[in-house]
């Protein structure tokens, strides 16, 4: 038996495991707001995220208080009335059939957790409509891709979005991304007076309603070896 070399840890490497598997899609937040400071703290952390060419092609918008209130609401209007613009195509065909294994394994628990039945598809659609009220969270942050928008690009901000969930992992701050609410790039636009770039995904965060049961949803990933190859 091949006997293996220990795995060289250094002194960030619990840390690394804590930020990455701490963080955690959360569904239902307390309306406490985050303080001005640590919302700095964290949106200036998340610019530090890598990109082609260090082009930093987001531009992200961050939405509290009143205005938050007034997009919830326009988006509850333009969901009703089916006003649905998504910048960046979308398709189910996009799923090979592993994602939709993978994809019907997490509907199972999410509105297994929800109460809600497989086929009630009512019921389901209305929980999709409420969470375009971004779950309760105080705050909701657009990241809007520039330039030509394309996929290397928006692969870019992608990868400014991951940054910026696990900086608000570390700063106490839960979150909870949001592809639901790119389907309405113009009511957002429209509400924020953005020109431009075309939306990738909405973050809703602030801090989790712990006694919630969707809180405690949890996913699994396929094994390393599914989705990893180390040629040598
Ligand atoms: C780009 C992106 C879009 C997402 N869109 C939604 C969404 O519209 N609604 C939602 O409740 N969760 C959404 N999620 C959260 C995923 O369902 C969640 O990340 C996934 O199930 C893994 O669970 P975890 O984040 O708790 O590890 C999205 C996540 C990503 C990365």
């Amino acid at each position: 038996m091949k006997s293996r070399a220990p795995i060289a840890s250094t002194a960030l490497s619990g840390c690394a495991e804590k930020l990455i598997r701490g963080r955690h899609a959360t569904r239902a937040f307390r309306p406490e707001a985050v303080p001005a400071d640590t919302m700095r703290a964290i949106f200036s952390l998340a610019g530090a995220a890598p990109s082609n060419s260090n082009t930093q092609p987001w531009q992200v918008e961050v939405v509290s208080g009143a205005p938050r209130v007034r997009l919830a609401k326009a988006l509850r209007v333009a969901h009703a009335e089916q006003r649905t613009s998504a910048d960046l195509p979308y398709s189910e065909d996009m799923y090979a059939q592993v994602h939709r294994v993978r994809r019907a394994a997490f509907g199972a628990e999410l509105y297994g957790a929800l109460g809600i039945g497989p086929d009630d598809h009512a019921a389901r659609a209305a929980y999709d409509a409420d969470s375009l009220s971004f779950y309760g969270a105080p705050h909701v942050a657009f990241l809007f891709v520039n330039g030509d928008g394309g996929p290397r690009l928006a692969a870019d901000v992608g990868g400014y979005m991951q940054t910026l969930l696990l900086a608000m992992t570390a700063y106490g701050v839960d979150s909870c991304p949001q592809g639901l609410l790119s389907f309405y790039a113009d009511t957002v636009r429209g509400e924020l007076g953005v020109t431009g770039g075309k939306l990738l995904v909405g973050i809703s965060f602030g801090y989790a309603d712990e006694s919630a049961p969707v809180n405690r949803v949890t996913t699994e990933r396929a094994a390393l070896e599914v989705t990893t190859a180390f040629h040598a």
